[in-house]
């Protein structure tokens, strides 16, 4: 069976929707034929995404801080589609380099807001979902961070809510794995996302260099290649990995 075929009318679940790894995400699964629920902060800009998939979607506009948001998101999800059979949780911040000596509190309290309660939030509601609807091979994904998995100088608060997401992964992997529920957690290193577009120093020439000066393969990782690693993740066929984390990262983790 082709992948496409294996993916074709799944339902799947993107936050972070309208980002660099979510957008393509949304694009690659639309194009198999999964019909998608999507959310990211900005609603029209949702729209207009939606609008271009030429999918079956579900737009939920929302804050994932706010643990509202995975409710509404969720509850709209099974409203439209009766059942979940892939989340991916992908919305992610970071803030601009600086040790955690420098780092302000209320810095570190958003980042961890998002970036860990955030995923929280949304696989809590996923996962009640997942109790109530008939046993199926339905799958959790997480985008964690290579800074998840090793230190991270210069961005300590980010690495720490990195680290939790994969605690949360395994955690929830366990707890599930007699219903036949998988979650998993990717960790890429610096991808050519806009969010890292933002943070290179844009006025600095050596600034992406400086970025990839840890990576064995000595470059960012494109979109494409971990998209890739996310879709195997998700992938009905990868019936019997769970509770892992799986570095896209280059090589750095190897070190
Ligand atoms: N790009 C990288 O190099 C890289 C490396 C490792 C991990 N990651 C992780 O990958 C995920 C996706 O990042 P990306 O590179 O595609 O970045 P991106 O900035 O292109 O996309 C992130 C998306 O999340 C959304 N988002 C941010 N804060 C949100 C919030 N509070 N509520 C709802 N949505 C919110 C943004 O609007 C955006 O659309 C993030 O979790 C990020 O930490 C990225």
């Amino acid at each position: 069976m082709t992948e496409s075929a294996r993916f074709a009318g799944k339902v799947v679940m993107i936050s972070g929707a309208t980002g660099g790894f979510g957008g393509a995400l949304a694009r690659r699964f639309a194009q198999w034929g999964c019909r998608l629920s999507l959310t990211d902060l900005n609603q029209a800009e949702l729209e207009v995404f939606a609008a271009e998939l030429g999918t079956d979607c579900v737009i939920v506009a929302g804050d994932m801080s706010d643990s509202d948001t995975a409710a509404r998101w969720t509850e709209h999800t099974v409203q439209r589609f009766g059942k979940i059979d892939i989340a991916i949780n992908n919305a992610g911040m970071v803030t601009p380099f600086a040790r955690l000596l420098d780092t302000d509190v209320l810095s570190a309290q958003r980042i961890f807001s998002v970036d860990a309660m955030g995923v929280f939030y949304a696989m809590r509601e996923q996962l009640i979902q997942l109790e109530a609807q008939p046993r199926g091979d339905a799958v959790i994904v997480n985008i964690s961070s290579v800074a998840g998995l090793v230190g991270a100088p210069g961005l300590g608060v980010y690495a720490a809510a990195k680290h939790a997401v994969i605690g949360l992964t395994k955690t929830a992997a366990l707890e599930h794995a007699r219903r036949g529920v998988r979650v998993n957690a990717v960790c890429p290193s610096f991808a050519r996302t806009e969010m890292v577009a933002n943070a290179l120093d844009t006025d600095n020439a050596d600034a992406e260099k400086h970025m990839v000066r840890g990576v064995p393969m000595a470059r960012l990782a494109e979109i494409d290649e971990v998209v890739r690693v996310v879709c195997f993740a998700c992938d009905p066929a990868n019936s019997f990995m769970t509770g892992q984390s799986l570095a896209v990262d280059g090589g750095i983790s190897a070190c």
